[in-house]
């Protein structure tokens, strides 16, 4: 697994490369990464963003809805088996759980005729930055320094006077606080891309994944001393039972951004529930299982297609510059252990 997906993830980030989305007199694929590691420091073996995660497997069943403006083979009714991956963003993998850090859910679908989606996704609405460079330049302006345990006030006040599409992201945000745990939080795909049907007809879409689990109570603050919180509930939570979302897929119309993950479409779009995700069990990292995948977003079956968004072209390079850096590396142990978190 970890071989073919690493094949699969250097190629897709060549052809970015060469496609121009990150010229080399500008930003290069491993000066993200380098950035990645000046900030959160070098860790052996992990990813350079998302470090800190859980792997997962389960199904995904369709109901055959979206093959109205899909004709890929994952959206025929049926189920297929996913590998997932749980985590939080930034580079170190033993993060103390917060509630504010961004939460991911990434899914592998494996397709009946071999083909593969991966879609990676994080608990937000929209996206913090339109392109690349803002991305680079917003988390270094965000770095904790040293002497006060805080980001530099003056750094992070001067990206945002240059960045006005990064407030108003923000502010989107900021009404909808993040909810109690990974189990009831919604997972945006954020990116548009294209989805053709059989008919030939291609529309915009973005996708999200809304938790079937009713809201989780706040947790307290004793609670949140635990440092693995977040992840601990999750596999509690499994202890359970599987944990389920619906896989709503937005169709955008042609006057909708296709650009800009920083910018919402109307509410009133057609949404369609394509089927349900359902997470079976949880499992620490370890080789051969999600931690071993490149989840590139550019790794899609026939019948979707990328968008014009610059970030797509830019997240498939340095994910595979990640990738290629972690894989080279000896492997530590993960922070989340599903059977110390059990007991
Ligand atoms: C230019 C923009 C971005 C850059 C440079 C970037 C960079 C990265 C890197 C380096 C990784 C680790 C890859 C690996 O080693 O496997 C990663 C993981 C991840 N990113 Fe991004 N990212 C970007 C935008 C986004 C956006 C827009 C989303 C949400 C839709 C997102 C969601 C995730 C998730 C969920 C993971 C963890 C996937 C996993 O579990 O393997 N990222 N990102």
């Amino acid at each position: 697994m970890a071989a073919v997906a690493g094949v699969a993830a250097i190629d897709v980030g060549g052809f970015a490369y060469a496609g121009g989305w990150l010229r080399p007199d500008t930003l290069i694929p491993a000066q993200f990464a380098d950035r990645f590691e000046q900030i959160a420091g070098h860790h052996d073996g992990f990813r350079r963003n998302h470090a800190k995660g859980l792997a997962a497997t389960g199904t995904f069943a369709s109901n055959g809805a979206a093959a109205d403006i899909c004709h890929a083979a994952v959206f025929a009714k049926g189920t297929l088996p996913v590998d997932a991956r749980f985590s939080l963003s930034g580079g170190a993998p033993d993060q103390a759980d917060k509630p504010a850090t961004v939460r991911g859910l990434a899914v592998q679908y494996q397709l009946p005729n071999g083909e593969q989606w991966r879609s990676p996704m994080i608990n937000t609405p929209v996206f913090v930055d339109s392109t690349p460079q803002g991305f680079y330049e917003r988390i270094l302006a965000a770095k904790t320094q040293p002497q006060t345990g805080k980001p530099d006030p003056a750094a992070m006040s001067a990206f945002l006077a240059r960045h006005p599409e990064t407030v108003a992201a923000q502010r989107i945000i900021a009404q909808q606080p993040p909810t109690s745990g990974f189990a009831d939080s919604t997972f945006w795909g954020l990116n548009a891309f294209r989805m053709t049907n059989s008919a030939g007809v291609t529309a915009p879409v973005r996708w999200m994944l809304v938790p079937q689990q009713q809201p989780g109570q706040p947790v307290g603050d004793a609670a949140k001393s635990d440092p693995n919180y977040l992840f601990d509930a999750l596999i509690k939570a499994m202890e359970r039972g599987p944990q389920a979302w619906t896989l709503k897929i937005v169709v955008g119309a042609p006057e909708d951004p296709t650009n800009d993950a920083t910018k919402p479409w109307p509410a009133d779009r057609r949404t369609i529930d394509a089927g349900t995700l359902t997470i079976e069990a949880v499992h620490t990292e370890a080789p051969g299982n999600a931690r071993d995948i490149n989840f590139d977003p550019l790794v899609l079956p026939r019948g979707i297609a990328p968008s014009d968004d610059p970030l797509l072209a830019a997240r498939s390079a340095v994910y595979a510059r990640s990738f290629a850096r972690r894989a080279a590396e000896p492997k530590q142990p993960s922070a989340v252990n599903v059977e110390a978190a059990a007991r």
